[in-house]
């Protein structure tokens, strides 16, 4: 093929998969993904949709500084939140790399950016998947391509394509149970699924009329990671400060940490 017979095939297929993005996305809706993500970012949603896994794509839910996560839908109409990572700026890197390296999973951690966080988003799946199958309460972990991550939308009761309240926003009302709750999500977490969230707080756990789910799985390492217990620490003050400060009478960091590791 000449240069030009190329250019003109990507232009083609550019076209034929704009129009088929515009088949699962209103027309704002795929402007505003367009302006958002780059090609291959595209691309990879469109696989998601051949592979069945999409069927529509509903509006954006939350937009923060590294993900956007959307509310879709599957081809049997089962609610899906989409997280997509947006393509790494240098500080989101610097700061990945320390819940990356030393995590015995990712010994050979390649370092370009777009690698990067397509290890990052498989990570969180991983992660996901892990707690999931130990029995922890988090978004069912459904695909990951590329940098796009495929879960089970927690929705508010009731309403569809609105996220359930994070505990920050709705705290508990009974904040003695959930802190138990909490707690024993984390022994188990630590014990059979030798894993540690590392980024445990009122921020990532959702509150579904009672029902406490952990989300944002990203940042959770391995045992061996030379971290691993210092993250764990860390978690112990989020959770027993937030507790604390609903009035619960909280047991001590150490106390609750020699509890975890026995
Ligand atoms: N599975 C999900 N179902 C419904 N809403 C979700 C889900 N996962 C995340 N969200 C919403 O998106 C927000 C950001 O998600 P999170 O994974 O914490 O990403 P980050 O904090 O890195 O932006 C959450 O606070 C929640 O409102
Ligand atoms: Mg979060």
């Amino acid at each position: 093929m000449s240069d030009i017979e190329k250019r003109i095939h990507r232009l083609e297929r550019m076209r034929i998969e704009r129009e088929r993005l515009a088949r699962i996305m209103d027309e704002d809706l795929l402007e505003t993904v367009e302006e958002v993500f780059d090609r291959l970012t595209l691309l990879s949603l469109y696989d998601l949709v051949n592979d069945g896994v999409i069927d529509v794509m509903h509006g954006v839910v939350s937009s923060g500084k590294e993900a956007r996560v959307y509310w879709a839908e599957d081809p049997e109409g089962n609610d899906l939140a989409v997280k997509i990572y947006l393509t790494v700026t240098a500080e989101f890197r610097h700061g990945m790399l320390k819940y990356i390296e030393g995590d015995p999973r990712f010994q050979h951690v390649r370092r370009h950016p777009r690698k990067l966080i397509y290890l990052w988003c498989r990570k969180e799946f991983r992660n996901l998947k892990l707690a999931y199958e130990t029995g922890i309460r988090v978004p069912k972990p459904i695909a990951a391509r590329n940098n796009i991550l495929v879960m089970e939308f927690i929705n508010q009761p009731n309403e569809r394509g609105r996220p359930a309240p994070l505990l920050r926003e709705a705290p508990p009302e009974d904040p003695e149970e959930a802190l138990e709750v909490l707690l024993r999500y984390m022994h188990k977490l630590y014990n059979e699924a030798e894993l540690v969230h590392a980024d445990l707080s009122e921020y990532n756990v959702m509150n579904r009329e009672g029902e406490l789910i952990i989300i944002d799985w990203g940042s959770a390492v391995k045992k061996g990671h030379p971290m691993f217990t210092e993250f764990l620490l860390r978690d112990i003050r989020n959770v027993l400060r937030f507790f604390h400060k609903l009035g619960v009478k909280v047991p001590s960091v150490r106390e609750v940490f020699e509890w975890i590791t026995h």
